[in-house]
């Protein structure tokens, strides 16, 4: 999605906020620009595609001359919404050449607004909604306004949800900065000050870190940061001291980052348990706070892969605490006027703490009264601060767009749930929970011994990389495995995939079946891996091509596949309940060398972001 970042008081103030657009870069965009001031004049430079673009533009300017000694600037990486992908899309977006904006989110209002400034007037160069920003900050400008007070009246003509930071040239070193839904810090220098996405883009400039809260506006000087509150009160916000993530930006000589998150599972998933789990089978998450002090049913909304660790965790959930558990799209939830009967809390699920269908749906849930938990792995992010309670991933950054390591760390944190509920509400014994505990501390070695596989997953990587379309199919807790391996399939290799519920396929999705269609099952013996193997028979007989990735026993009985890739052999209890959790590594490592076969952009993927801050 959308970056912003913008520096002021600092010399080369340009190559700064190309630093902090680069930290940027993960979470997807397909053009960038960047706006300073020279000689009292706006100096804006855009181009579409990656950043290396601009900075080769940029780089042509300054050799001319153009960006010396500039020591304010502002800078965008842009993910199309309003307006395709293109040169005059781009932002920053100005007026007069006097005003330039960089926004993030979306005005929703944008229509009538671009109407009624067409009509004094203004000449719109782009098809954006931000277009209209600009030329509201001018309109208020020639009225007779300072920066503050345009910005005050912009904000009373715009809806929807968004970010930006706005300068003028006729208000030298003033930034008017504005979120509402959308993500934004401010970074507190020596003589200057800073703004980004998020802290970590300028944390090579600051530590010192405020973020703003929602509705809040703020009048950004050298030396000086006013914030004012939706009301327009002036207000004070906390300065919160972070930690540079220096680890970051560095691949640890993986080709990808994607290939270094799969990787490092075995080795981060033990910070996840360690945080919940003390003396090894003391489960220490705060029931009370989750909104279980009685036993009551449970809402969980999320999106994408965080919603299908969602279903895993009702399945593990009802089957271990006999607890109901509703998970809803967080896309539908608030729109659905959902029933509530039953149910105290809602936990959210979201790797960035940013998605805004989910901040949304935590909202509403907020407005219905529940109470509102989370479980994030970006400490910091919007939705951690909002909620009561948070739950952390602990698996440090994920900058791949393909959620790997924080989907596995989200069931991490489901099953202790489901197994904190079972002991409270007594489905287990002291002694099961014990041992539920003992089975998730062997996580690591197992899911380093599921990597082993990598040489026979690329085999079959080599074989399906020309499929048009590709079948996913699962049973039980393997269900919502199936989702997710088609998921994180389509969205790297970009080939058509679907999971379904493996009982399903005569229900209709059959009728895709024909010759040689990879349908792919990830299976352990768990009591109930016959009405798999049949379902699989029944793809099988129609022609596909059948790729089975399961343990021993299953494999025996499906001689008809035609790839198999045979795992470790693990205790039954083990394999069986914690399957989600083993699948999940051949479900990644498949979509991964798929991706690289066909030679797209991993970490990158085309219209994908890693943050997603629009509804
Ligand atoms: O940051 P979140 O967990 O809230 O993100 C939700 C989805 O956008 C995300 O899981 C998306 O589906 C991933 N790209 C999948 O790999």
């Amino acid at each position: 999605m959308c970056g912003v970042v913008a520096v002021l008081g600092k010399e080369n103030a340009s190559q700064l906020v190309i630093e902090g657009l680069k930290k940027l870069e993960y979470r997807g965009y397909d053009s960038a620009g960047i706006t300073s001031v020279s000689q009292g004049l706006l100096q804006t430079i855009k181009s579409e595609g990656k950043l290396l673009n601009l900075i080769g533009k940029l780089d042509k300017s300054t050799k001319e001359k153009l960006y010396f000694d500039n020591s304010i600037a502002l800078g965008h990486t842009r993910w199309a919404t309003h307006g395709n992908v293109s040169f005059e899309n781009a932002h920053p977006l100005t007026s007069e050449n006097k005003i330039a904006v960089v926004h993030n989110g979306i005005i929703e209002n944008f229509e009538i607004l671009k109407k009624e400034l067409i009509s004094l007037g203004y000449n719109f160069r782009s098809m954006t909604d931000t277009e209209v920003l600009p030329h509201l900050f001018m309109k208020y400008i020639k009225m007779g306004n300072d920066l503050l007070e345009a910005g005050r009246l912009v904000l009373k003509d715009i809806k929807g949800a968004f970010a930006f930071v706005a300068m003028s040239v006729d208000f030298p070193n003033q930034l008017f900065v504005s979120r509402n839904s959308s993500p934004l810090a401010i970074g507190l220098g020596d003589n200057a000050n800073f703004i980004g996405s998020d802290a970590h883009s300028i944390d090579h400039l600051t530590q010192k870190i405020i973020y703003l809260e929602d509705g809040d506006h703020a009048l950004v000087k050298i030396n000086k940061i006013s914030i004012f509150d939706k009301n327009f009160k002036k207000v004070s916000r906390k300065i919160i001291n972070i930690q540079a993530e220096i680890g970051l930006i560095t691949k640890g000589g993986y080709k990808h980052f994607m290939e270094k998150e799969i990787f490092e599972q075995p080795v981060v998933l033990p910070q996840t348990t360690s945080s919940f789990i003390k003396n090894n089978s003391e489960i220490t998450i705060d029931l009370d706070k989750l909104g279980f002090k009685n036993k009551n049913s449970l809402i969980i909304c999320a999106a994408g892969t965080s919603y299908y660790a969602g279903i895993v965790g009702k399945y593990w959930i009802e089957q271990i605490a006999d607890i109901p558990v509703i998970v809803d799209l967080a896309s539908e939830y608030r729109y659905r006027k959902p029933s509530i009967f039953g149910q105290n809390s809602i936990l959210v699920i979201s790797q960035s703490g940013e998605s805004l269908d989910t901040l949304m749906a935590l909202r509403y849930a907020k407005e219905l009264g529940l109470k509102t938990n989370a479980i994030v792995n970006v400490e910091g992010s919007t939705i951690d601060r909002e909620v009561d309670y948070s739950l952390y991933s602990k698996v440090g950054p994920e900058i791949g767009v393909a959620s790997t390591k924080s989907f596995t760390s989200q069931l991490v944190i489901l099953f202790l749930i489901a197994v904190s509920l079972g002991k409270k509400f007594n489905s287990l014994t002291l002694t099961q929970m014990r041992k539920k505990c003992q089975l998730i501390n062997m996580l690591p070695s197992a899911i380093a011994k599921m990597l082993e596989k990598e040489n026979q997953i690329k085999l079959i990587a080599q074989n399906i990389k020309n499929s048009k379309s590709v079948i996913f199919l699962g049973r039980g807790l393997l269900y919502p495995l199936a989702l997710e391996g088609a998921l994180k399939l389509k969205e790297i290799s970009y080939i058509h995939a679907e999971g379904f519920a493996a009982g399903e396929m005569k229900h209709g999705p059959i009728a895709l079946i024909e010759d040689d269609v990879p349908v792919i099952m990830f299976l352990v013996s768990d009591g109930n891996e016959d009405k798999a193997i049949s379902n699989l028979q029944e793809a099988y007989s129609r022609g596909a091509k059948i790729i089975l990735i399961a343990d021993k026993k299953c494999i025996d009985k499906a001689t008809f596949a035609h790839f198999t890739v045979e795992i470790a052999e693990f205790e039954n209890e083990f394999k069986s309940l914690l399957s989600p959790l083993l699948m999940s590594v051949p479900a990644q490592l498949l979509a991964y060398h798929v991706a690289k076969e066909r030679g797209t952009d991993v970490d990158q993927p085309r219209n994908l972001a890693k943050s997603v801050t629009v509804e």
